[in-house]
């Protein structure tokens, strides 16, 4: 049993190998968005309002001008400075991926805000209270009537609106977009890197639009990542032993600037990454030039990112 999560992404590499295929899939310039929605969506995004404190806004965790989308740490400060038990998932292109959080315990985008307002860490803030607050505020309250036609502003319209701004955080025209369009070419040892990348089977766990996003996978597929509880893995939600470890498979879209890296935030640099997946998960040791090229390949998942404006 515990081998199947293995064995499935095995059989995409067959499929991609007999068909000729790219599984890589390029992120689209742009996908439909209600402007409107989005400016209100992204004041709400960066407006400490929402926090029970005061303190803390969307943005606080999830810079996306200057930290592709996080903020650094190994593991998130929450209210109050406390740590949180994960690592800072980027909001870049989250909008793809196929369910939220490490564990994937919300199903779409606005269920995932709505844990977010409640999260004791993060922003713990009642649905009384929010809508409370923000139908006292004057602008809310007159973009809210202008926007969506409400006297009233719910808890739910509020998360709808961060949704829409979230359809405009995507990454596209990085240099592998553009070379799996023919409009650029790969350096030799990025093309290297790419070729690696799909031999040794990462391909199978980290493909599609994000690089990943679209399973749930073992950390340890092959030599055991030990375990700790307090993570958010599967077994938080399904209790099954053979889902401790297993995590949504991250997105390596713009990984090169996502770090430290996995659930725990373990891994300071890329390299490390690298080596440690290969070795947990495909029972590899690598030697430093191949983890050198892998690394070439993946910083050219690097799209145009966000631009501060007004
Ligand atoms: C205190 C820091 C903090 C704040 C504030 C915060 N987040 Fe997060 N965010 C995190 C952490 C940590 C995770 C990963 C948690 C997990 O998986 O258990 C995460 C995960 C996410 C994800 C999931 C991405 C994916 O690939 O599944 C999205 C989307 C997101 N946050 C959006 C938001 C929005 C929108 C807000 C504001 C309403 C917000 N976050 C506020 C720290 C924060
Ligand atoms: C069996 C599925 C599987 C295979 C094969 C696999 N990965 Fe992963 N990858 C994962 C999962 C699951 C995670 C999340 C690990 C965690 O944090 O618990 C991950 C995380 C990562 C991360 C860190 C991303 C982040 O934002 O934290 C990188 C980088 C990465 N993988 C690269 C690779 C490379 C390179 C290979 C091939 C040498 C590879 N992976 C093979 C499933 C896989």
């Amino acid at each position: 049993m515990a081998n199947i999560l293995f064995i499935i992404p095995f059989l995409l590499i067959i499929v991609k190998a007999s068909t000729g295929f790219e599984v890589i899939k390029p992120i689209p310039e742009s996908i439909p968005v209600n402007k409107e929605k989005a400016y209100l969506g992204k004041l709400l995004f960066h407006d400490p309002i929402l926090s029970k404190d005061g303190t803390l806004s969307c943005f606080s965790c999830h810079d996306i001008y200057k930290k592709c989308g996080t903020d650094h740490l190994p593991l998130a400060k929450g209210m109050g400075g406390a740590e949180e038990n994960a690592n800072t998932l980027t909001v870049l292109n989250a909008i793809f991926n196929f369910a939220f959080f490490w564990n994937g315990r919300a199903q779409n985008p606005k269920e995932q805000i709505i844990f977010v307002f409640r999260n004791p860490l993060e922003l713990d803030i009642s649905r009384k209270e929010l809508e409370r607050r923000i139908n006292n505020h004057k602008l809310y309250k007159q973009l809210f009537k202008k926007i969506y036609g409400v006297d009233y502003i719910t808890e739910d319209l509020v998360a709808d609106a961060i949704v829409e701004f979230e359809k405009t955080l995507i990454t596209p025209n990085s240099k592998f977009d553009l070379y799996l369009k023919g409009k650029m070419k790969l350096s030799k040892e990025e093309e290297e890197g790419f070729k690696l990348f799909k031999e040794y089977g990462c391909i199978s766990c980290h493909n599609g639009i994000n690089v990943g996003g679209n399973s749930f996978q073992k950390f340890g597929a092959v030599i055991p990542y030990k375990w700790k509880p307090w993570f958010p893995d599967r077994y938080k939600l399904t209790k099954n032993d053979f889902d401790k470890n297993v995590y949504r498979v991250p997105s390596l879209r713009n990984v090169e600037c996502t770090y430290p890296y996995f659930h725990d935030g373990s891994a300071k640099t890329l390299e490390e990454a690298v080596r440690k997946m290969a070795y947990h998960n495909l029972g590899l040791e690598l030697p430093d030039e191949e983890v050198k090229l892998i690394v070439k390949f993946l910083k050219t998942l690097t799209g145009e990112l966000p631009k501060y404006e007004k």
